[in-house]
């Protein structure tokens, strides 16, 4: 079997098997600055405490800021996977509370650059993960970059943050716009949710979703659902400077509660189980798909 035909069989598998695979939710918006990582951080941290098993998987390759925000250095990243040999579990580093994560490194930067052997190999790796994590929280880069755009292509279920700011919003609006028109851009399998960050409580936070949903849905016609809030709060400021997650550093801050509260509208239950469908396997099986070797 040569290894295109071995990439085309763990697609399939991927596709056949719905159970036993980690629900991968990308996190993401428009602007910089808004507040992914540290949602990425801190929801991983209330799922934590929910009895889920969680990697965070830190895709933006221009800033470290998962591994600044734990405070532990990862010995390798994925670029050691692709080029050094090293196998998945050697480049997961273990932050507090038990919580993985992979740094994603030069890693992310050469994906699209990859030829097939190397991706064969990445893709039959990182479906590993579905059996060492029941949630993969990946944290992209801001913007629109097509780089980006591929994670959220490939993802079942994404949390777009977004702030007050009215450049936020237009950059929330701008970003949808893009993932919308891509060809290979699913609806019916995308779950969009969205995150009001540093609003001033619950009622702001609804207030900026209608503003966004109002022209989404009217111009892109596309279905995007309100996650909830996280206000905005002087003691997650704190807890960065102290590289400890603020659902660490305070459990009861505002912010910590806000973080438990998304984490449990997380766990629900979702009528459209859209990302059972895919794990790992099947994200960079979705990432790579359209590539001539598949
Ligand atoms: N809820 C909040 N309350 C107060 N400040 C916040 C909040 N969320 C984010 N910030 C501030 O915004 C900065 C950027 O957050 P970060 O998570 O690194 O954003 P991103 O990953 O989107 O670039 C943080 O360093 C912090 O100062
Ligand atoms: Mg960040």
């Amino acid at each position: 079997m040569d290894q295109a035909q071995q990439l085309r069989n763990i697609i399939k598998r991927s596709e056949q098997i719905p159970m036993n695979v980690a629900r991968v939710i990308t996190v993401t918006s428009g602007k910089g600055g808004v507040g992914k990582s540290n949602v990425s951080i801190n929801l991983a941290v209330q799922l934590k405490k929910l009895s889920k098993r969680v990697i965070i998987f830190d895709a933006d390759f221009g800033l470290a800021n998962i591994e600044v925000m734990f405070g532990a250095v990862p010995k390798h990243n994925l670029s050691d996977l692709i080029y050094q040999g090293k196998n998945i579990k050697e480049i997961i580093t273990m932050g507090p509370m038990d919580i993985g994560f992979i740094s994603g490194g030069s890693g992310i930067a050469g994906l699209s650059n990859l030829g097939r052997d190397y991706i064969n190999y990445l893709v039959q790796n990182l479906s590993e993960l579905d059996s060492l994590a029941d949630v993969i929280i990946i944290d992209t880069g801001a913007g629109i970059s097509d780089a980006v755009i591929e994670f959220l292509v490939a993802s079942g279920e994404v949390l777009l943050v977004t702030t007050p700011e009215p450049t936020s919003i237009t950059d929330s609006y701008s970003l949808l716009k893009a993932l919308n028109r891509h060809p290979r851009f699913n609806r019916e399998m995308t779950l969009i949710k969205v995150i009001s960050n540093k609003v001033s409580g619950a009622e702001e936070g609804q207030q900026l979703f209608n503003k966004l949903n109002a022209v989404v849905s009217r111009y892109l016609k596309l279905p995007i659902r309100y996650l909830g809030h996280v206000p905005e709060d002087p003691q997650l400021v704190k807890a960065i400077m102290q590289q400890t997650p603020i659902s660490i550093a305070n459990p009861n801050a505002k912010s910590s509660m806000a973080f438990e509260a998304l984490a449990m509208a997380l766990t629900g239950g979702d009528p459209i189980a859209a990302y059972h469908k895919h794990g790992m396997a099947g994200f960079f099986a979705n990432m790579v798909r359209g590539k001539k070797f598949v």
